[in-house]
């Protein structure tokens, strides 16, 4: 069954050659075409085929489904207190994680898979048709292979973070959890998880355990992505680019050298903002455009947890970066799709082509601008994954 979606006013496929090598390669009055899962035509209205089936979207901005290449959805209650406090002057630290690995630990399956299945549809609801999720709350063996488990209730795209902060039980010994991370709890792990992530930070874990976990993560099966940069400089953001790593992730404080390293790496390591965590912690705002000018490969995720970066809204951190971290508004976009599906190792989606998984967004606008120029407005009208239409507002259909 093929469907024809015409009437796009304005078609962002991020294909450059259909836009003279532009990277957003945007087609005015447009048309596409569904055959199942897949995009099976994309080009000029006028131009277009038949179909089974047509539906009008109404002179809409299509874009590619947003790829949220970072997020943490795995875990049990809320820190609106600690944002609260934050908001009137207190500093954000790796400690804040404690209280939610306590109250994941209490929760039963059914609570956890609930609140997944809660954000999964509200990341849908902001367009986000693929997503990446890390465990990383539990810090048991039991409890990270748990969290994985639910994880891939509602995506593929999960990550072993066992190393996100030794847990208070090992405080004193904190070489025999890493022991375990690598020990028993990958073994539990591997086999739910396609990637492992290490938090190299301040308060966390430092580049020479990271280089230990990663290390016996890829030996495992898995593949490296990090944390590294966000409370200070980081080595780890180096340590990625060592590894081979699929991304790198904060990068708040990258040096001249980090950028050097990333732009040298652009092929291999993305270099992924998340607006969401400086907004929510009142820190400073990493340069996008700096590292897109180096030549590094930029993608943006919402960072979605329940302490630093509690939003599913590719759309709030697209208008963050536009605003605050000189993005243009179309880099911020590239970055919020092709940018987070170079971040997966993806190539079936971020791109609208010919064969790439029909994945796309009509927004409330005539174009992709307004998802900066008029921040918080849900301009997100409707969302079609896998060629399955998921909303019904289309304006018309016959
Ligand atoms: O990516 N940085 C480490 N982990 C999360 C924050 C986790 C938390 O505070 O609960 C992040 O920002
Ligand atoms: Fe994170």
């Amino acid at each position: 069954m093929t469907v024809l979606y015409t009437d796009i006013g304005e078609l962002v496929t991020n294909d450059p050659a259909n836009a003279d090598g532009d990277p957003l390669g945007i087609i005015s009055d447009a048309a596409l075409i569904v055959d199942g899962q897949q995009i099976a035509w994309v080009g000029p209205r006028t131009e277009a085929p038949d179909a089974d089936e047509r539906v009008s979207c109404a002179d809409a901005s299509v874009i590619p489904g947003f790829v949220d290449s970072h997020s943490h959805l795995v875990f049990a209650g809320e820190r609106s207190a600690e944002f609260a406090a934050r908001m009137s002057g207190e500093p954000y630290g790796a400690g804040g994680i404690a209280s939610t690995v306590a109250a994941t630990r209490k929760a039963d399956d059914a609570t956890l898979l609930a609140g997944v299945e809660r954000l999964a549809e509200e990341l849908l609801g902001a367009g986000v048709t693929t997503f990446e999720c890390k465990s990383g709350y539990g810090l048991t063996v039991d409890d990270e292979a748990r969290s994985l488990r639910i994880a891939k209730a509602v995506t593929d795209e999960t990550t072993f973070l066992g190393a996100h902060v030794v847990p208070s039980e090992f405080r004193d010994d904190r070489t025999a959890y890493i022991d375990m991370v690598t020990g028993p709890m990958l073994r539990a792990c591997a086999p739910h998880a396609r990637w492992v992530d290490v938090f190299c930070d301040r308060g966390a874990f430092d580049v020479d355990e990271a280089r230990h976990i990663l290390t016996e993560g890829m030996k495992a099966g898995l593949v490296a992505r990090l944390h590294a940069g966000q409370l200070g400089p980081s080595p780890g953001i180096q340590l990625a680019v060592e590894l081979g790593a699929a991304s790198v992730d904060h990068c708040t404080y990258a040096t001249d050298d980090d950028v050097e390293a990333l732009a040298a790496a652009a092929d291999t390591t993305v270099a992924t903002l998340l607006p969401g965590a400086e907004f929510s912690t009142r820190a400073q705002y990493p340069d996008g455009r700096r590292l897109i000018d180096a030549g590094a490969t930029v993608a943006l995720a919402t960072d979605c947890n329940p302490g630093s970066s509690y939003t599913t809204s590719m759309p709030f951190c697209i208008a963050v970066a536009v605003r605050d971290m000189n993005f243009t508004p179309a880099q911020a976009l590239w970055a919020a799709t092709a940018g987070g599906a170079a971040a997966l190792r993806r190539d079936d989606v971020g791109v609208l082509a010919v064969g790439r998984r029909a994945d796309f967004v009509a927004l409330a606008a005539p174009s992709f601008i307004h998802l900066a120029y008029r921040p918080g407005v849900p301009l997100v009208r409707d969302v079609v994954r896998a060629g399955e239409h998921l909303t019904e507002r289309v304006e018309s259909r016959s």
